[in-house]
């Protein structure tokens, strides 16, 4: 994992305050900004947006300040539509994606927006994820066999089988609900969080997998799975609907099935 500071918010220095001239409709956005490699405190810079020239999502607004207010304002983003998870920060105090995140539904009249919480800061809103993904690839992340591939290429599954995923599939691993979880803040070094478990459920339960054993056997740790205290931030927050709690209460009781 690469070595990052992360900064101290009691340490936030005086941002700088962007007005919008002639605006219809302005709304203030207050936005976090550290540059590592600037040597600056981090900051909270205002920015007034005119959202009668704006799109409706908050992206919408970020990307108006970046290409007309601010260019050295950094995040990411690819889909614009929720499905490719880059675009996950804290917004209005809570995780969710930009993209899909209204700001008429943003209830402070200044709409704080933050990096998910409790993550090294590569710059601005980009958090540094390479911890989150070497955690995926810990559960691996693809279906095991070790039975012959059938005649006609294809390893079926029966609709009921195929159901079991929905609820699962869905995950587009933003983190939103990891960087939520007080577990996985105080423990993410060994705890796999929400959403790493989530995936690693999709695995367990799924008919075509042939290594659901081992994929427990490797569950079977007291900081992994067991940190989970179901305080339930990860269900709340998903941005997808979804409930990492319930997948990880499922891996639990597999895993006491299998004590019996
Ligand atoms: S479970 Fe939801 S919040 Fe967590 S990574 Fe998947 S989509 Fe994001
Ligand atoms: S239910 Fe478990 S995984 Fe979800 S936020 Fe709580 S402790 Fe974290
Ligand atoms: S830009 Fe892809 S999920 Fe927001």
């Amino acid at each position: 994992m690469a070595e990052f500071t992360l900064p101290k918010h009691s340490r936030i220095g005086k941002g700088k305050h962007f007005p919008a001239k002639d605006a219809k409709n302005p709304r203030v956005f207050k936005v976090y900004r550290w540059n590592p490699d600037d040597g600056a405190n981090p900051r909270v810079d205002t920015y007034e947006v005119d959202l009668a020239a704006c799109g409706p999502m908050v992206l919408d607004a970020l990307i108006k300040i970046k290409n007309e207010i601010d260019p050295t304002l950094t995040f990411r983003r690819s889909c614009r539509e929720g499905i490719c998870g880059s675009c996950a920060m804290n917004i209005d105090g809570t995780n969710t994606l930009a993209c899909t995140r209204a700001i008429d539904d943003c209830g402070k009249k200044e709409v704080p927006i933050y990096p998910l919480p409790h993550m090294p800061v590569v710059k601005d809103l980009v958090p540094d994820l390479s911890h989150f993904y070497a955690q995926y690839a810990s559960i691996k992340p693809w279906l095991r066999t070790q039975s012959a591939t059938p005649a006609s290429g294809e390893r079926l599954q029966s609709k009921e089988d195929r159901a079991k995923l929905d609820g699962l599939y869905e995950c587009i691993l933003c983190a939103c609900c990891s960087t939520s979880c007080p577990s996985y803040w105080w423990n993410g070094e060994r705890y796999l969080g929400p959403a790493i478990l989530l995936q690693a459920y999709r695995w367990i339960v799924d008919s075509r997998d042939e290594d659901t054993g081992a994929r427990l056997d490797d569950l079977e740790d007291p900081f992994k799975l067991y940190r989970c205290h179901t305080i339930m931030n990860c269900a709340r927050t998903c941005p997808k609907g979804l409930n990492p709690a319930k997948a990880i209460a499922e891996i639990k009781k597999l895993m006491l099935q299998r004590r019996v």
